[in-house]
């Protein structure tokens, strides 16, 4: 019977972790597990910055972007001494369970907790989408309508001015937001690293494109190309177009979560609980075909995760 659990967030913020975390605190209050929240990530769990959490506490932030819990990036974890200090600090507090929401690093953090006989779950929460074991992660689709907004403004100003907009998008070293939001955009390339490219090919088109009578592109690059600046430099040497390249960046991460987060944390947060109640733990819990699934942590983590090329082309094929 467990009786008192931890929750954390991890890594970069997501909007949709304060849903997440307002799940996991209620469906565990709703069993009579206690639950205690822990600041800034593993730093929290080091420096014992420990909050008990009660039904109010979570009270008035499924609508809010970033974490009420705070989160960090903690190198000390990355060691087993300090693996070990943590579950020293779960011990002495009586925690038997941890909730881990964040990424990949964040799981590897929770595959050593667990090693040493904490029941860890993961719940993947990052804009980027790429965690491998799942199809979907808290904070993508509030983030890919953020970077849509943000590009229909760019294409205003570059439909104004007879431009080329070259804007990179978050992503680490993943496509998904870029593809997602090129096809949402109507952009006329996207540049990822999933699928090679070629700046001379798409200078060319452009041209034969302006010369049936396009007069502005909206170009959109992954981060993990990166080099957005001089990408706008050689298109514009190249097609004599003027052009103008923008970072969205950390904007991406903020704002209120949309429904799918949401819904999607809160069914990730309810199905964690349920997971550590009945004494499992080192899984990730996930997403796949719409139902809610889990995986061993070394498991999750071993998996590769597939782009969708087909929309990548299918973006290609009607961009005129
Ligand atoms: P994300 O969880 O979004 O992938 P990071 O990669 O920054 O973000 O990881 C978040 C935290 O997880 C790190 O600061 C560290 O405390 C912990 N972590 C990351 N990688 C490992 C690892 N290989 N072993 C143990 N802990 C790790
Ligand atoms: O993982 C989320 C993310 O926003 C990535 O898209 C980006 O590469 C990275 O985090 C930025 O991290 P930081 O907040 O440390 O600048």
């Amino acid at each position: 019977m467990i009786k008192k659990i931890g929750v954390l967030t991890s890594g970069g913020d997501a909007p949709g972790m304060n849903a997440a975390v307002r799940a996991v605190v209620r469906t565990a209050l709703s069993k009579g597990i206690e639950v205690y929240g822990i600041r800034r990530g593993y730093v929290g769990l080091l420096t014992g910055e420990v909050v008990k959490m009660d039904e109010r506490s979570v009270s008035d932030i499924i609508h809010r972007g970033g974490t009420c819990l705070c989160t960090a990036r903690c190198p000390e974890f990355r060691t087993m001494e300090g693996v070990q200090k943590a579950k020293a600090k779960c011990d002495e507090l009586g925690i038997e369970g941890l909730v881990v929401i964040g990424g990949d690093g964040s799981f590897r953090g929770a595959a050593d907790l667990s090693s040493l006989g904490m029941l860890c779950i993961g719940i993947p929460g990052t804009i980027d989408n790429d965690i491998t074991c799942t199809d979907y992660t808290i904070g993508f689709d509030t983030a890919m309508n953020t970077a849509m907004e943000l590009v229909d403004k760019l294409r205003d100003t570059s439909q104004s001015h007879d431009r080329i907009s070259v804007v990179e998008v978050m992503g680490r070293g993943a496509g998904h937001i870029a593809v997602n939001t090129g096809i949402a955009c109507g952009a006329t390339d996207i540049i990822t690293k999933e699928v090679p490219y070629d700046l001379d090919q798409i200078a060319n088109t452009m041209l034969e494109k302006k010369a049936k009578g396009k007069q502005n592109f909206v170009v959109i690059v992954a981060e993990g190309i990166g080099h957005s600046a001089e990408i706008a430099t050689a298109l514009q040497e190249k097609t004599g177009i003027e052009a103008r390249s923008t970072i969205l960046g950390h904007v991406q991460r903020g704002g209120s979560p949309t429904l799918r987060d949401r819904v999607e944390a809160t069914r990730l947060g309810h199905y964690a609980v349920e997971l550590i109640e009945q004494g499992i733990g080192n899984r990730v819990v996930a997403i796949k075909d719409n139902k809610i699934v889990d995986y061993d942590i070394q498991e999750a983590l071993s998996m590769t995760k597939s782009y969708d090329e087909k929309l990548h082309h299918i973006a290609e094929q009607i961009a005129y």
